[in-house]
């Protein structure tokens, strides 16, 4: 995404080596700040406190923690320590463990004395890997999005346009490059074709309000900013022609995790028949869960972040402000589940698939549950006939 006429990427290198820059999110819309992360106790800071957040940046990011560790400690307790110390950031985006294991198995397999180096150049291409999965979601949402135009009799430069709901951010800041869910959005905007995002706020962090509305201005996407609680108005009044959203963690039988919030919205677009994708990239699936409200760990977080409100006062100045009573107890869930059968499709880097385990066995058949051998007890009443293609 270009930032202020520069295409810029969410993490990068020093040139000189030795750290990584990143843009510190808790800072955004008012300021853009980049802020230098030196070694792994930084990066370990920056995804505990959300200077990055969203699934796939927090993979990067952590496999940038883990090259940091490899400067200060390349033996094999150095790299399980690094390892372990990410590891407990944050527990939902299973991004996380994805980018660490991938890191710490490329790693173990090299002598101490390599692996510094070897470190840089993985968690580079875990960076770059991430902005090719997130362009190539955007190519096959954009279909979906071109589909939905021609059914509406919506054309480029015409009358009428293509209204679509997002919640949280799962945009360019989310990832390196691109997003998951806007990267649709941002190819059928670069297309000509006339859309209208309504950006959930996404209470209590405003992700929505804060970062996919800073992005979406900063590209010239039309959008317009609504309280979490309007959506299923919307979609009774026609409102709402598709939602879009990302994921911290898909099971293999297609539940999804997300910000706290999109099982509402999953259910007000189920009612009114409004089609309800998710957007995610192959490490976003975590193959050992199939049953995400009972598996997916769901991060609790501050009460403060739901008691207090950060924003810039009519003065100018940046300020905290407390909107609850003193002495009124608050509870943080970041993150709910919605169920496979909330959900129209996956759109991933293959293709567009049912949220069902036979969907994404369809698209990912190497990670897939090896068949089980017909006549077995389990084998009884399993789908395995189904390719769950869309
Ligand atoms: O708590 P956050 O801001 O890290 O949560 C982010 C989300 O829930 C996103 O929707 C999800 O990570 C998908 S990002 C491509």
């Amino acid at each position: 995404m270009n930032v202020n006429g520069t295409p810029t990427r969410t993490i990068w290198p020093a040139r000189e080596g030795g750290a990584v820059w990143i843009i510190d999110q808790t800072r955004l819309p008012h300021e853009f700040v980049t802020q230098r992360l030196n070694d792994l106790g930084a990066v370990a800071h920056a995804i505990r406190a959300m200077l990055v957040r969203g699934a796939p940046l927090i993979g990067a990011t952590a496999a940038y923690g883990v090259a940091l560790g490899m400067a200060e400690d390349p033996s094999d307790e150095g790299l399980a320590r690094a390892c372990q110390i990410l590891l407990a950031t944050r527990p939902t985006a299973v991004n996380l463990r994805w980018a660490i294991e991938a890191m710490a198995e490329s790693l173990r397999a090299l002598p101490p004395d390599q692996r510094a180096l070897a470190a840089w150049a993985k968690a580079g291409a875990i960076c770059d890997e991430d902005v090719a999965l997130n362009e190539a979601i955007g190519d096959h949402g954009l279909g979906i999005i071109k589909d939905l135009a021609r059914a509406k009799g919506v054309e480029k430069g015409g009358e009428g346009r293509i209204n679509i709901l997002t919640h949280c951010n799962a945009g360019w800041l989310a990832t390196v490059d691109w997003g998951t869910a806007l990267a649709p959005l941002y190819k059928a905007h670069d297309a000509g074709l006339p859309i209208h995002v309504w950006v959930d706020e996404t209470r209590p962090r405003n992700q929505g309000a804060s970062l996919t509305a800073w992005e979406l201005n900063s590209h010239g996407v039309p959008h317009t900013v609504i309280a979490d609680n309007t959506g299923g108005h919307l979609m009774q009044h026609g409102l709402v022609d598709m939602v879009i959203v990302g994921t911290d963690r898909t099971t293999a039988t297609g539940d999804v995790c997300n910000k706290i919030g999109t099982y509402l919205k999953a259910l007000a677009a189920f009612d009114n028949a409004v089609p309800f994708y998710v957007a995610l990239p192959g490490p976003t699936i975590d193959w050992t869960v199939n049953d995400g409200l009972r598996e997916i760990p769901i991060e609790q977080r501050d009460a403060a972040e739901v008691t207090r409100v950060w924003g810039r006062t009519a003065a100018g100045a940046l300020e905290w402000v407390t909107i609850t009573p003193t002495g009124s107890p608050a509870a943080n869930y970041a993150f709910d589940v919605t169920p496979a059968r909330l959900i129209s499709g996956l759109i991933t880097e293959r293709g567009v698939c049912a949220a069902s385990a036979a969907g994404l066995a369809g698209l990912y058949p190497e990670r897939a549950p090896a068949p089980v051998p017909a006549g077995s007890a389990e084998g009884k009443g399993a789908a395995a006939t189904a390719d769950g293609a869309l």
